[in-house]
């Protein structure tokens, strides 16, 4: 067998095109414009690709954006000042503190002090609590995207056996709340889980975010499932010249050519689940924009 590959760049493409489209129709009938101020703190590479990436996509979908860059060095206390700040401006309605953020600053403490209402990332106790309780919550990212590849690719995800691998706040926890949210009967496996091969052999829908490149191998997978591979990992070059070059490239959780002649369907990495994520964070702003006019 042979796994069809989730296209990602489709359908983020899609959703991308979806809110442009709505964020002209508030701009021309409710004189509303998105606005969504992104925090970077320090000079991680990934973290400044994500946040470019982040600038742009939502400047080309006809929202204000804004980016905020700060030094490696910054205080705790200046970078909650700054968040406080984007709280009070009206003309933003998401705002993003990327992560991680350099050792010296508390993330939980920063994220506390984003308004909820502006917590596009549904980082806040207040947005996860809401998921947890079944409420309509403004939600991660990642997850959401996940989701929507799931059902574009499975339809009705009811009484499925879903893995997650991984329970991190930032994708782990929040997707297996989806997923019960849609009436799959969920696993959440860690670092800590016995047998994880056999716990994986059960899974029907399998969602990978774990942080270990090609953690998750070939055989442990269920003939048919659908694999959601969430990792973004940098690895040296297969071949040993360009490895020794320093050349990387980006692999996934999964062991992509072992499991994709197992699955029934996967997702590639890079061009599957790390392109919905943006798309999801431009849906999230309009969401958070139209929610704070009252207009939703
Ligand atoms: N770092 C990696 N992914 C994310 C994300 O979705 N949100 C934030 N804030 N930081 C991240």
């Amino acid at each position: 067998m042979t796994a069809q590959i989730i296209d990602g760049k489709l359908r983020a493409a899609a959703l991308t095109t979806r809110v442009t489209v709505e964020v002209a129709a508030l701009k021309r009938d409710h004189g509303l414009t998105p606005g969504l101020a992104v925090v970077l703190v320090g000079d991680d590479p990934a973290s400044q690709i994500y946040v470019r990436s982040k600038g742009e996509q939502s400047r080309a979908a006809g929202m204000h954006s804004v980016t905020h860059r700060l030094p490696a060095a910054t205080t705790q206390a200046d970078l909650i000042a700054l968040v406080r700040q984007l709280n009070a401006d009206p003309a933003i309605h998401g705002v993003l503190v990327q992560l991680p953020l350099p050792k010296h600053i508390d993330d939980k403490q920063v994220i506390a002090a984003i308004d909820p209402a502006k917590d596009v990332d549904g980082l806040t106790i207040a947005n996860a609590g809401r998921l947890a309780s079944g409420l309509p919550a403004l939600t991660p990212c990642t997850p959401l995207g996940c989701m929507i590849l799931l059902r574009d690719t499975l339809g009705d995800l009811t009484g499925k056996r879903a893995l997650v691998i991984g329970r991190s706040v930032l994708v782990g926890r929040p997707i297996a709340q989806l997923l019960l949210q849609a009436d799959c009967t969920v696993t959440v496996a860690h670092s800590k889980t016995r047998d994880l091969p056999d716990v994986c052999g059960e899974a029907e829908i399998l969602v990978a975010a774990i942080g270990r490149p090609r953690f998750v191998q070939g055989a442990w997978i269920r003939p048919g499932a659908a694999v959601i591979d969430v990792g973004v990992n940098r690895v040296p070059f297969d071949d040993p010249a360009a490895a020794a070059a320093g050349k990387t490239k980006v692999v996934g959780d999964v062991a992509f050519k072992a499991a994709s002649k197992v699955a029934g369907w996967i997702t590639p990495v890079p061009g599957g689940v790390g392109l919905m994520t943006v798309a999801c964070l431009l849906q999230n702003t309009v969401a958070a924009a139209k929610a704070i006019a009252g207009l939703s």
